[in-house]
């Protein structure tokens, strides 16, 4: 590792990932996507490592957006496929780092058995409280956010909430995690300068760090230079910078 990290004044509490280039990282080596995929896993694994050893208690990844059952159905099947794998390889990793597992997204269109193998960790981790790691899969923002405004309705209808009581925090308590504090730092990989639908109200803060690197090179190294980057943001939230 290049970088000291105690000399890190701020650690970011919450950081968020949109892991994206793992098929053209594939294409380049003349290789199919999903083995693109399969070298992804290897660095959500080594930014769990990281993001434990350097303090960071949530680590929230994209991996599967309600916009990617678009995809192949093969490359969808191999997703999931990898994503149950993953879990029966690494679920130790969270178990000696004290790190929960967490999902978020529409669970219920996950096929059956990777809801099942979910489930499973999801349980044997609920009692970690060191880190939680958050996977978002089928997630979209947009639809998140409609389906608070929905049940929040319900509630106004029903007569449990009243109109005038509405607020931003009321919003952020029916989003899928409420309990889950905003990211501070939101990390993108291969060089796209969009959010595809991604953490929409829970980003309206977050800084963004862009690299171009492909996400299966995005490894320890890579997430501390992101965590340096984010010690030399100065986050003033509307008001005037500090001397
Ligand atoms: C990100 O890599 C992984 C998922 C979206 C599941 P991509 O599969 O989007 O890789 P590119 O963008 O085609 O290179
Ligand atoms: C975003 O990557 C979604 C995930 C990383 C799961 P995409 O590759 O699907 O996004 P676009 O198509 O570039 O917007
Ligand atoms: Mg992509």
């Amino acid at each position: 590792m290049s970088l000291d990290l105690q000399s890190l004044e701020k650690i970011p509490r919450h950081v968020a990932l949109i892991m994206d280039g793992n098929g053209r990282w594939a294409q380049q080596r003349g290789l199919s996507r999903i083995e693109g995929h399969k070298e992804g896993a290897q660095s959500v694994r080594a930014v769990l490592r990281a993001a434990a050893q350097a303090g960071v208690e949530f680590i929230t990844v994209y991996a599967f957006s309600t916009e990617n059952w678009k995809r192949p159905p093969a490359e969808i099947d191999g997703l999931m496929k990898l994503l149950v794998h993953s879990l029966n390889e690494y679920e130790q990793e969270l178990h000696d780092n004290n790190i929960r597992l967490r999902v978020m997204g529409q669970f219920e269109k996950l096929p059956l058995p990777v809801r099942m193998r979910l489930q499973k960790t999801i349980d044997a981790t609920a009692h970690y409280t060191d880190h939680t790691f958050v996977i978002a899969l089928s997630y979209g923002s947009r639809m998140e956010i409609a389906n608070a405004a929905k049940q929040i309705a319900e509630k106004v209808k029903a007569g449990e909430m009243k109109l005038k009581e509405i607020d931003e925090q009321t919003i952020t308590d029916h989003l899928y995690l409420p309990d889950v504090p905003d990211p501070e730092l939101m990390i993108r990989t291969s060089g796209e300068l969009r959010l595809s639908n991604f953490l929409l109200w829970q980003l309206s803060y977050a800084e963004f760090y862009i690299t171009n690197d492909y996400w299966p090179d995005f490894r320890e190294e890579q997430f501390f230079h992101a965590l340096e980057a984010f010690n030399g943001r100065d986050r003033r939230y509307g008001g005037v910078k500090k001397k």
